[in-house]
């Protein structure tokens, strides 16, 4: 399972791929604006410094919501590099345009997914990637695991080549679950993939095991 992580923060990007286990990033315009990237220009050139950062896929969103506004952002976006990923709504014209950019070999990200029908139609339509929002369910009582499992058993009875990436990410348990149930990436927060070290048992041990070392050595 990849590790994307989930921030438009250049620190924390960087923090997570000096671990050396960051195959990716993905940022939505609300994690744009906590950053305060505004315009354009400024906005082109942070994806750029992401993509800079990390050897990976980085997925910028579009914020059209018709299909010739997203064709247009999404050429603009591919163009600034590679590694960039087209992140698209879950609407009609969403699907539209994923076909497009598919076709035009451009990679997509299909966003805000909460259901198993909306992941088989961006499937249809050849997403690279999809994103359930796994957070985000559990916040109105649905079970945004179980959609995980039931998607990831979907996908392998057809066939489909498009990645899960479990999105909405909130704690370890999601992203331990994530890959327990079939999901082929997770984006998370860079606080929850560093929740994945903690353990009371490996402190005490440690610190066992030093104390001993010293008196030893003393
Ligand atoms: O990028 C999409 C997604 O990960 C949003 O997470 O925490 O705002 O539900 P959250």
């Amino acid at each position: 399972m990849k590790f994307f992580i989930d921030t438009a923060n250049l620190a924390q990007i960087r923090e997570a791929n000096d671990l050396g286990i960051l195959d990716g990033v993905t940022t939505n315009p609300s994690l744009m604006a906590k950053e305060g990237i505004k315009g354009t220009d400024n906005v082109m050139k942070h994806y750029k410094a992401i993509c800079d950062i990390v050897d990976g896929d980085v997925s910028a969103e579009v914020i059209s919501t018709d299909f010739a506004g997203m064709i247009r952002e999404g050429e603009i976006l591919a163009s600034i590099d590679e590694k960039i990923v087209v992140k698209i709504p879950m609407i009609k014209d969403g699907i539209k345009a994923i076909k497009h950019l598919t076709l035009m070999g451009i990679k997509t990200n299909c966003t805000l997914v909460f259901s198993s029908g909306q992941a088989i139609l961006a499937a249809k339509a050849g997403a690279t990637y999809i994103s359930p929002f796994v957070g985000r369910l559990d916040d109105i009582s649905y079970d945004g695991i179980q959609l995980i499992a039931e998607i990831a058993q979907i996908y392998a009875v057809q066939g489909f080549q498009t990645q899960i990436l479990a999105a909405s990410i909130r704690n370890p348990i999601h992203i331990i679950k994530s890959a327990q149930f079939g999901a082929h990436v997770i984006t998370s927060p860079l606080e929850s993939i560093l929740a994945l070290l903690k353990h009371p048992l490996t402190d005490i041990g440690l610190e066992k095991f030093l104390a001993d070392h010293k008196k030893s050595n003393s």
